[in-house]
């Protein structure tokens, strides 16, 4: 098909028609992911083509995020379907490279991020997650040297994280954060939806609706934090084990007492059986 994505296998590639698309004076955009594309996904190319003439998504589930005992062998890996849905959206290029070009014989640093990454939410529960994504997302941004990279507020903390170390690492490529795409029942769309069996993903959908309704309470005066508990506690009887449901100062993502504090953020994380679903909304 004529609107195929170019499919650059290796850095040189990539950086090869990067170079090329800049010197004519266009702009480059990308898309991290890990494959397995969604809605969700699709929408951060939408938003990547708004704003420059090329845009490029990398495929790559990256080890170093997982932890022992986590899903990296199950992720869903689904190239074909992918780069059909590149096709259909657009996208001008795929980065899908080897692991062993990422992370070579011998590889040895670490990028170890602060400030949000160590908020107390999902690093309370994943503490190897942030390095991980840290460490992989500079070297993608540093791989590609894209002028712009999108990525989602459904990782709400993550987002926070990879602002951080662009500002702290003087990364030159611009970050564009874009709004949760959902399932009309308000569940977000996320490639580990598919683990939910039928009853629970007729559940699901609470967790989206219970932040709505604690973010709507908040905004006609109740205490933050109470309302969380509240919240935390109706999704416990609900059957989700909750990890985290809080309320947050939005930017810096500590914690916050009263609204007066500036803009806040309902962030959760639950599992439902053996899936972890986490969601957040503004307040
Ligand atoms: P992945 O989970 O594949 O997500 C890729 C991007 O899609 C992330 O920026 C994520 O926030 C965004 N996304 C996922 N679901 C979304 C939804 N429902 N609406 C809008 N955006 C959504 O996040 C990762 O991969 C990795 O950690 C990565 C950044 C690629 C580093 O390995």
């Amino acid at each position: 098909m004529s609107d195929a994505p170019q499919i650059f296998r290796d850095i040189a590639s990539m950086r090869h028609a990067v170079a090329q698309w800049r010197a004519a004076g266009e702009k480059i955009a990308l898309v991290p992911t890990m494959g397995a594309l969604h809605a969700g996904h699709i929408s951060l190319v939408e938003a990547a083509r708004k704003k420059a003439r090329r845009t490029i998504v990398s495929i790559f589930v990256n080890p170093t995020q997982f932890a022992a005992g986590e899903d990296f062998s199950a992720y869903p890996r689904t190239f074909d379907a992918d780069l059909a849905k590149l096709a259909e959206a657009r996208a001008d290029g795929c980065f899908a490279p080897q692991a062993r070009e990422i992370y070579p014989e011998g590889f040895s640093t670490k990028v170890t991020p602060g400030g949000p990454a160590l908020a107390g939410l999902e690093d309370r529960f994943r503490p190897d997650h942030f390095p991980g994504v840290a460490l992989v997302v500079a070297k993608l941004l540093n791989q590609a040297q894209a002028d712009f990279a999108f990525f989602g507020e459904k990782d709400f903390q993550q987002l926070a994280v990879i602002r951080r170390i662009v500002a702290d690492l003087d990364i030159p490529t611009r970050i564009f954060g874009v709004e949760t795409l959902r399932e009309a029942d308000g569940l977000a769309l996320s490639s580990r939806n598919i683990y939910l069996e039928a009853e629970e993903r007729a559940q699901a959908p609470l967790l989206a609706r219970i932040l709505n309704e604690t973010a709507a309470a908040i905004r006609s005066g109740a205490a933050p934090e109470e309302a969380a508990a509240q919240a935390s506690a109706k999704l416990g009887s609900a059957g989700f084990a909750v990890d985290y449901l809080e309320a947050r100062q939005a930017e810096t993502l500590a914690p916050i007492a009263s609204r007066e504090e500036g803009p806040i953020r309902l962030l959760v994380a639950a599992r439902l059986g053996k899936t972890r679903l986490i969601d957040n909304i503004l307040v």
